[in-house]
């Protein structure tokens, strides 16, 4: 396995690959990995020749007050992970290489990005399209993975390499779970022994809204009311937001019709965890 550090050497390696007819996954992370990461790069090695796994936390994404300096760092760690999962290079750029002093150029993806946790974190999306975007230049993948964690980011990159036309298929796989339901995350490691057992409410909230819709409730109002309640119990959980959207446009359904998604930012203590489910 390799660990590229160069942009120009990385798009030489994609180069001379897909020259020899040989097809990429991708999979960009920012690293601290863990299971739901791997069940990306374990689908990309199957479907491919050649796997990528690129690993840059990205400062363009996080906000002043966010926690950019404090993401979980750990390249040996993750380095082991990639070898034993069967990943051929890892690119780990540098901050200055992907954004030097005199970058200018954003992506910008419209009405997809400001809403949900676009709402609460402006400009996150713009930071993580423009990465997207830059990585598939850089790597040239056939493929690319994502997880279904982080619905509006798939939706959002989906829309971008459709939109500009980007030779690549995006791919979105399921959210990888704890066994009591949290979906992993890295900003898991941020919480306490007792806020651990706490950030179970975000799928326990989701499992109720599926529950309600099996049983016939089909206003959206009543359903945000019932996770609101669930959730609010808690003594660490503070709700972002609750909305239930049209799964293509993140619009608000009033009623639950079509394909939706059930989507929620909750924090416990300092830390914003996200969750989602499709309903229909
Ligand atoms: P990161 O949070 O490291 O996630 C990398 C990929 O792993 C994303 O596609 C995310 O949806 C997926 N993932 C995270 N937790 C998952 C889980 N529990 N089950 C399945 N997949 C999961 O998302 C980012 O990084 C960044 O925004 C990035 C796309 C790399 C751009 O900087």
């Amino acid at each position: 396995m390799k660990i590229i550090r160069s942009i120009k050497v990385m798009q030489d390696y994609s180069g001379a690959e897909k020259k020899k007819g040989k097809k990429i996954g991708f999979v960009p992370t920012m690293g601290a990995l863990h299971q739901g990461h791997l069940s990306l790069i374990k689908r990309a090695r199957e479907e491919n020749n050649s796997v990528v796994v690129s690993i840059f936390v990205n400062p363009a994404q996080f906000g002043p007050k966010e926690d950019f300096k404090k993401y979980p760092r750990d390249l040996q760690k993750d380095a082991l992970l990639c070898k034993k999962n069967g990943v051929d290079v890892i690119f780990y750029p540098s901050a200055k290489a992907m954004y030097p002093p005199e970058y200018k150029t954003h992506v910008n993806v419209q009405d997809l990005s400001s809403v949900l946790c676009g709402k609460s974190r402006p400009g996150h999306f713009q930071g993580v399209a423009t990465v997207v975007a830059k990585l598939f230049n850089i790597v040239g993948p056939t493929r690319a993975y994502f997880g279904q964690k982080d619905a509006q980011q798939a939706t959002i990159i989906n829309r971008m390499a459709l939109d500009l036309n980007l030779p690549v298929k995006v791919r979105v796989l399921p959210t990888i779970r704890e066994k009591d339901g949290l979906a992993l995350s890295s900003r898991n490691l941020y919480l306490s022994q007792e806020e651990r057992k706490e950030a179970v409410v975000l799928s326990e909230a989701l499992k109720l809204a599926r529950k309600l819709i099996r049983a016939g409730e089909k206003k959206s109002a009543a359903i945000i009311a019932a996770m609101r309640k669930l959730i609010s119990s808690g003594r660490n959980a503070k709700i972002d937001y609750i909305s239930i959207v049209d799964a293509k446009t993140l619009k608000p359904v009033p009623n639950i019709s079509g394909k939706c998604l059930i989507a929620l930012a909750v924090w416990i203590g300092k830390t914003r965890l996200i969750d989602n489910t499709y309903a229909s």
